[in-house]
């Protein structure tokens, strides 16, 4: 189903936004949905393949795109990616962290070094991103005005507010990544008006996640157990992230304008 975006088509024009896991998923379809709010978007991966198809895929809708190669748990990757945006597009105003790994596996049969692999992805990844993009994002940073600073969108999920089946190091990380977005929302809002926010998706269609954690079983049952009766889509999720990097939330500046 194609629905129509209630933002206006350039809510987001002008802006440049960094999206980690923006070749596939969720974050496939927040790098869209910027795109045709007037954002020029980078895409961050692993697989070359997943971020070329993605970068012909938004071009051929009109999209400024451009694809990086690498992987959070890598400093230097997250570094160069970060500092690769800013020279394609002189200046940097969003990040999104989509980027996330996941399997099954009960608590018994996970390893440590399994544990460890996911919070490295979701949580030290998520912090390794925010933490090379800070120079860019603050006010005052590097194209930037004195006057504003850009913002952060952690993409986390719910299964750590309650506990879920088989997915222990998955729940760790995601809690993890909620500290980190409370936490940098705190400092960096206050000593850099850069505004962090977060989303928490549930179950979403027509993702890696969801066709690798629950293939059909979920999807065959949202009808008796989710309260829409349905899943979620990767629409909701891209509008949410619309509205959460946009002006729209601005600190206050609709409340009132400098004096003339
Ligand atoms: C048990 C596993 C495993 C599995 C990996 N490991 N896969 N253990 N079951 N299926 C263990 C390995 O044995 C190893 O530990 C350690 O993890 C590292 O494995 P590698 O294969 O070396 O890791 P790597 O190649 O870096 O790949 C990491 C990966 C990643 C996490 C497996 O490739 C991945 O999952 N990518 C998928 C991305 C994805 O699904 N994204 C959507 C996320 S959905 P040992 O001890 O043997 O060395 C999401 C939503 C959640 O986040 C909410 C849903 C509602």
């Amino acid at each position: 189903m194609s629905l129509e975006s209630p933002f206006k088509a350039d809510i987001l024009k002008g802006k440049v936004a960094l999206i980690t896991g923006g070749g596939s998923g969720i974050g496939f379809e927040i790098s869209t949905q910027f795109g045709k709010h007037g954002a020029s978007v980078a895409i961050m991966g692993r697989r070359k393949q997943v971020l070329d198809a993605a970068v012909s895929a938004l071009r051929s809708l009109g999209i400024k795109a451009v694809g990086f190669e690498g992987d959070v748990r890598r400093q230097e990757h997250a570094k160069k990616v970060v500092e690769s945006t800013f020279e394609h597009f002189g200046k940097l105003d969003i990040l999104v962290n989509a980027a996330a790994g996941n399997f099954l596996v009960s608590a018994e049969d996970l390893s440590p070094n399994g544990f460890r692999t996911v919070m490295d992805i979701d949580s030290v990844g998520t912090f390794t991103m925010c933490h090379e993009a800070l120079k860019y994002l603050k006010k005052g940073g590097p194209g930037r005005s004195s006057a504003g600073g850009g913002s952060i969108l952690n993409i986390s999920a719910t299964l750590h507010y309650t506990a879920s089946w088989y997915q222990i190091h998955v729940a760790a990380a995601k809690a993890a990544v909620d500290a980190i977005t409370r936490n940098l929302a705190l400092e960096w809002g206050a000593d850099y008006d850069i505004r962090v926010n977060g989303i928490a998706p549930g179950p979403i269609g027509d993702t890696p996640g969801m066709n690798k954690l629950a293939p059909d079983e979920i999807n065959s049952k949202a009808q008796d157990y989710m309260p829409l009766y349905k899943l979620g889509e990767k629409w909701d999720i891209a509008m949410a992230a619309l509205y959460l990097t946009s002006d729209t939330v601005d600190g206050g500046l609709w409340l009132s304008r400098p004096r003339h």
